[in-house]
C-alpha cells in the first residue's frame, strides 16, 4: 500500500509538537493494508522489543516468536549471550521451534536437522549422500539481538541503526531507577480486540484516568509533568503520585521497599515510557510494570504483562504476600481498560470517524503518532 492524497495529509497533520498535532486516523487502527504497511515499515525494518533479557535466564532457553510476519526463535548461548535467528530450517523450511522452554540444540521436527545455540547446523541425516553438500552453508540466517537497560531487542532488518541511537536519550531520563538488575516476578499473556497502538496509547496517558478509572486508581495520580523532549525513538512522561502508585488505596500497609538509590522527585511519582513500537513501561517507587504489545492483525492485540521489582526486594520478608497487592492493581487498571479499548475500536471502523486533537494529557500518544506518522509516510 503507498499512502497517497487526503490519507497522506491526515499522517502529515501528526507530525507536529503535541499542541498542534491531530490524532492518528482512525483508518490507521482498523485497515488490514495500513496492517499490512506497519509490519514492513515497523516491524521488520527496525528494533522491536521483546520483552525482559530474564525471560531466558539460562544458556538453550528460547522462544519462538513471530516479528513482522517473520517467524524468530530467540535463544540464549552457551556463551550466555541472547540471539535470535530465522524460525525457518534451512532444509525445506519447516518452522523449527515452537513455544517456549529449554533445548541444547534446536532440531527441525521435520528431517531432523539440528542446529546448535550459536545457530550452526550441527546434524543433517543422510545428507552424506548428497554430493557437493556442505553442511557449514546451512547454518541459521541470524538477526541482531541486544540488551540494553535489562531489556531485549531483536531486529530482522540488516542495516538497522545502532540500538545506542535508537535509545538516543533514554539512559539520562531514566537513570534513577536500576532498570537493568529489576528481576521479573510475574509474566502473563493475553490478548484483546483492539489495535495494537491503542493499547499501548491508553498505558501512556492521563486523560482518561478520571472515567475510565474513576473509582480505582484516578485518586493516586497527580496532574503530570509535560512530557520530556528526546530525540530517541521513545516518549517518557513522569507525574507524581499520592503516596505510591503502585497500591490501590487503602493497601499501604502492603508497601515494598523502594527501590535502591531511587530518591529525590523521582522517588515521588511514575515516570511512565513508551519504547517505539512495542513496549510500555511504568517505574513506580518500588516495581515496575510494563507490557509487551504484540499485533495480530489490525484488530487483535496479543500482550504480556510484566512485574519487576530490586532482587533485594524479592528476598525481603514481606515480598510473597504484599507482591499480590500490586498485582492487584495492575489488574485492576487493566482490566477496566480492556472494555474501552474494544468500544474504541468500533468506533474507530466507522467511516464517520473523525481525526480529531489531542488533550494536554496525552503527549506521549502525540509523541508516538508523529514517529509512526513519518515512517509510514517514508
Ligand atoms: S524441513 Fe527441516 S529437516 Fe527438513
Ligand atoms: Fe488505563
Amino acid at each position: 500500500m503507498q499512502i497517497v492524497g487526503a490519507m497522506r495529509d491526515q499522517l502529515t497533520a501528526c507530525i507536529a509538537e503535541p499542541e498542534v498535532a491531530y490524532t492518528l486516523p482512525a483508518w490507521c487502527y482498523v485497515n488490514n493494508d495500513v496492517y499490512e504497511l506497519e509490519q514492513s515499515t515497523l516491524f521488520r525494518n527496525g528494533w522491536v522489543g521483546v520483552g525482559r533479557s530474564d525471560r531466558w535466564p539460562n544458556a538453550g532457553d528460547y522462544s519462538a516468536i513471530d516479528i513482522g510476519g517473520v517467524p524468530v526463535v530467540i535463544v540464549r548461548d552457551e556463551d550466555g549471550a541472547l540471539r535470535s535467528y530465522a524460525n525457518t530450517c534451512m532444509h525445506r523450511s519447516a518452522q523449527i521451534m515452537s513455544g517456549e522452554g529449554n533445548c541444547s540444540r534446536m532440531r527441525c521436527p521435520f528431517h531432523f536437522w539440528t542446529y546448535a545455540l550459536d545457530g550452526r547446523l550441527v546434524g543433517a541425516p543422510s545428507m552424506h549422500h548428497t554430493p557437493g553438500f556442505e553442511q557449514d552453508e546451512y547454518g541459521l540466517v541470524e538477526f541482531a539481538t541486544e540488551e540494553r537497560y535489562g531489556f531485549a531487542f531483536v531486529t530482522v532488518s540488516d542495516s538497522p541503526p545502532a540500538i545506542d541511537d535508537h535509545l538516543a536519550g533514554f539512559e539520562e531520563l531514566h537513570t534513577p531507577w536500576p532498570l537493568e538488575s529489576l528481576v521479573t516476578t510475574r509474566r502473563r499473556e493475553f490478548t484483546v480486540d483492539c489495535n495494537w497502538k491503542a493499547f499501548a496509547e491508553v498505558f501512556n496517558e492521563y486523560y482518561h484516568l478520571p472515567y475510565v478509572h474513576r473509582t480505582s486508581i484516578d485518586d493516586l495520580y497527580n496532574d503530570p509533568d509535560p512530557g520530556d523532549l528526546v530525540s530517541g525513538a521513545f516518549a517518557t512522561q513522569f507525574g507524581t503520585t499520592e503516596g505510591t502508585g503502585g497500591l490501590l488505596a487503602g493497601n499501604d500497609s502492603n508497601i515494598l521497599p523502594a527501590m535502591p538509590g531511587l530518591d529525590g522527585r523521582a522517588a515521588t511519582g511514575v515516570r511512565y515510557t513508551w519504547m517505539f513500537p512495542n513496549i510500555v513501561i511504568a517505574l513506580g517507587t518500588e516495581a515496575m510494570w510494563m507490557y509487551e504489545v504484540y499485533p495480530d492483525g489490525a484488530g487483535r492485540v496479543r500482550c504480556a504483562q510484566v512485574v519487576a521489582v530490586p532482587p533485594e526486594t524479592v528476598e525481603s520478608p514481606a515480598f510473597a504476600r504484599n507482591i499480590e497487592a500490586y498485582y492487584e492493581r495492575f489488574d485492576v487498571a487493566i482490566d477496566e481498560d480492556i472494555p474501552i479499548l474494544e468500544q474504541q475500536h468500533a468506533g474507530q471502523k466507522s467511516p464517520f470517524a473523525k481525526q480529531s486533537r489531542y488533550s494536554y494529557l496525552e503527549p506521549s500518544v502525540s509523541r508516538f503518532a508523529s514517529w509512526y506518522a513519518e515512517r509510514l509516510l517514508g
